[in-house]
């Protein structure tokens, strides 16, 4: 691999590595994609203080999310078609994770299936769904999650229907994906990506085909989210899923004081701070801007994770500094996937570790438990 100092560094191999269509579909958000930039313009207008003459020789990033004991503060976010990125994507994903002994979590939208995932590991993950129309495929799921030993349930609440991604639809992304005369020349120069995916094993939902209707064949991803998820699902359809999970649930997608609320009534272990990468409704803030009011709201009666925007060690210990128990990764894991697989993903596990060790020390945090606003300059 070349010289590999950063996220960035992996996203622009991944753009090399891997179709238009497919990276797009990482790399974008909804409409203009202002929330995708406000994600990250808003951790960068963060400022750190600087502090010094503190015993930092022995920084510490382990602690722990929903009673588990974890290396550093981060997970793997679930993310659709990981498997798209690299063959056997959500598989590599969860080993890469394993070993590095922080949590992954596999979405329902997956390429490689629950069971597949569980069967090439051993260490248990979590596993992600919407609410769908069929809430007996949302009942199936949880069944196929218990069998799994999967360690928590995430449901994702900010998905009613699928925000408009401008570039999914000018690069005519379909799943499973194929060769056309728009996408030709692209494929060609990317032969490896071709053999091992175009042509591999595993090219569309593994969660999905065989277990639910018209999941097979070539699928728009809007079309298909709109006849199957459940646009009309409230907070007592989350009860459902609460009264139906016995394990740790952690509901992902909010972005608001009173959300946090009701999410903590409906039985949250956890919420994610989350406007789904940018993904969903565009024009929504940031979610590092609205990370302390939601910290507030919760006031230590569950757990808050933090998503969207982190690229580096940095980010998550601006998030981490404005109280977040740790941070999650979906746009960077799949870039560091497609760069270079396990190992790549590995990399940018090691980056971010590295990064986030030496901001802490540089602020006089001499671990991750210790981490607060003090980390951070007010802004006059
Ligand atoms: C799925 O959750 C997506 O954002 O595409």
């Amino acid at each position: 691999m070349p010289l590999i100092q950063s996220i960035d560094d992996l996203r622009k191999i991944a753009r090399r590595r891997i179709p238009r269509a497919i990276f797009d579909y990482a790399d974008g958000g909804s409409y203009q994609e202002r929330t995708l930039r406000a994600n990250a313009a808003d951790l960068d207008a963060l400022s750190f203080r600087q502090r010094v003459m503190v015993d930092v020789s022995s920084t510490s990033l382990a602690t722990t999310v929903l009673g588990t004991k974890i290396s550093m503060p981060l997970a793997i976010a679930p993310t659709g078609l990981a498997g798209l990125f690299h063959a056997d994507g959500e598989i590599l994903g969860a080993q890469a994770a394993a070993a590095f002994g922080i949590p992954f979590c596999l979405s329902t939208m997956s390429i490689c299936s629950i069971e597949d995932v569980r069967a090439a590991t051993n260490r248990p993950f979590w596993f992600q769904q919407y609410l769908m129309r069929d809430r007996g495929f949302n009942q199936a799921l949880i069944e196929r999650a218990i069998a799994a030993q999967c360690s928590a349930l995430m449901l994702t609440l900010d998905l009613p229907l699928l925000g408009e991604r401008w570039r999914d639809a000018r690069n005519g992304l379909c799943i499973p994906p194929r060769l056309s005369l728009r996408n030709a020349w692209d494929v060609v120069t990317k032969p490896a990506w071709a053999m091992k995916v175009l042509f591999g094993k595993r090219r569309t939902f593994g969660n999905l085909v065989g277990h639910i209707k018209g999941a097979s064949g070539v699928l728009n991803l809007a079309e298909w989210t709109h006849s199957q998820f459940d646009a009309s699902a409230t907070w007592r359809d989350v009860e459902w899923v609460r009264s139906r999970w016995p394990g740790r649930l952690i509901l992902k997608g909010v972005l608001d004081a009173d959300d946090a609320r009701f999410a903590l009534a409906a039985g949250a272990d956890a919420v994610v701070v989350s406007n789904h990468g940018g993904r969903q409704l565009d024009g929504a803030p940031s979610t590092i801007e609205v990370l302390p009011e939601v910290v507030a709201a919760i006031d230590g009666r569950c757990e808050v994770l933090f998503d969207g925007g982190i690229r580096s060690g940095q980010d998550i210990a601006k998030a981490l500094a404005l109280g977040a128990r740790a941070g999650l990764i979906g746009k960077s894991f799949l870039f560091a996937l497609a760069a270079g697989g396990e190992a790549g993903v590995t990399r940018a596990l090691d980056i971010l570790r590295n990064e986030l060790r030496v901001t802490l020390a540089l602020t006089g945090t001499p671990n991750a438990a210790a981490a607060g606003p003090h980390m951070l300059r007010v802004r006059s």
